[in-house]
């Protein structure tokens, strides 16, 4: 054999055995560089099985089995999980937790109520309005806003183009708070929940939010804020922007916004702050492209 064929003889061993060794590692279709996430230098069974996918190591210059191993590429749009619950099961579980509220007594508030007040809506609804807790009104009916705040909360989300049946309606403290308990029959007797009322009811209302998982929740007044937001920053401080939901006792199956604006009693108390809820409730527009009621 001449020295040229003795050479090409070579070259074709050499070829094989490269074609051999690119087959065993999977590296034999050309990748587009853009296409590759940033390598990191990994075994190749070790990231194989990390990445859980078989990708395509990009071989090192003198072949061995350590190579630059390029991350498992993420799918443009990752597949929605399955978390969130099914309309029946909704109903199902906010029934439920509706029954544990009305036989609660946690704190004081469940001695003196005349009607726990769990809340009430569409288990879908994008927008959840969060209250501070019942009134006289609520009290005797055991619903959600249907005093006269409860009639301008009505009003907004007619305004915003939603009815009450589009939303969710909950407040933080689900027994009606009173300056006066022994006299649940009076009328100015409605007081704010204190710390303990709300930490004894937290659990409820996060529990509500995590079921109905609204793309929004409004909070509606200082005390919904604050227990919701923060309960270092004042109401003027939180509303105006979004932001993330974080609850103590449950995980929300997707991430949730809330917004502060004014409690609709302290808009009947000063009208003159109506503009700037109205605002606020358009910031909540925008996002769903709703367009308000029509004029
Ligand atoms: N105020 C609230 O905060 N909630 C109600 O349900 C009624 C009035």
């Amino acid at each position: 054999m001449g020295d040229s064929l003795r050479k090409l003889a070579g070259d074709v061993k050499r070829f094989l055995a490269a074609q051999e060794e690119d087959e065993l590692l999977d590296i034999s279709r050309p990748r587009a560089a853009a296409d590759l996430p940033p390598a990191t230098s990994l075994p190749v069974q070790t990231a194989h099985a990390q990445a859980g996918v078989s990708v395509a190591p990009k071989m090192a210059e003198n072949s061995t089995l350590t190579v630059d191993f390029p991350r498992a590429q993420q799918p443009t749009t990752p597949p929605e999980p399955e978390l969130a619950m099914k309309k029946q099961d909704k109903t199902a579980a906010l029934n439920e937790l509706a029954e544990v509220i009305k036989s609660c007594t946690r704190c004081p508030l469940g001695a003196t109520r005349l009607n726990a007040v769990p809340g009430e809506g569409n288990v879908n609804a994008d927008v959840m309005f969060v209250g501070e807790g019942p009134g006289f009104d609520e009290d005797r009916q055991g619903r959600p806003f249907v005093g006269r705040a409860g009639q301008l909360l009505d009003k907004m989300i007619l305004a915003m183009g939603l009815t009450r049946e589009n939303v969710f309606i909950a407040n933080i403290a689900k027994c009606h708070p009173m300056t006066d308990p022994l006299h649940p029959e009076k009328h100015g007797n409605d007081r704010a929940p204190n710390a303990q009322e709300i930490a004894c009811c937290r659990k409820y209302i996060e529990r509500q939010i995590a079921i109905v998982c609204p793309k929004y929740v409004v909070a509606l007044g200082g005390v919904a804020a604050k227990a919701l937001i923060s309960d270092a920053g004042s109401l003027g401080a939180l509303r105006g922007k979004f932001h993330n939901l974080h609850l103590d006792s449950v995980e929300l199956p997707k991430p949730v916004q809330i917004l502060a604006t004014f409690h609709p009693a302290a808009l009947l108390r000063n009208p003159n702050w109506k503009k700037d809820a109205w605002q606020d409730l358009q910031m909540v527009m925008d996002k769903l492209g709703l367009k308000g009621a029509r004029k």
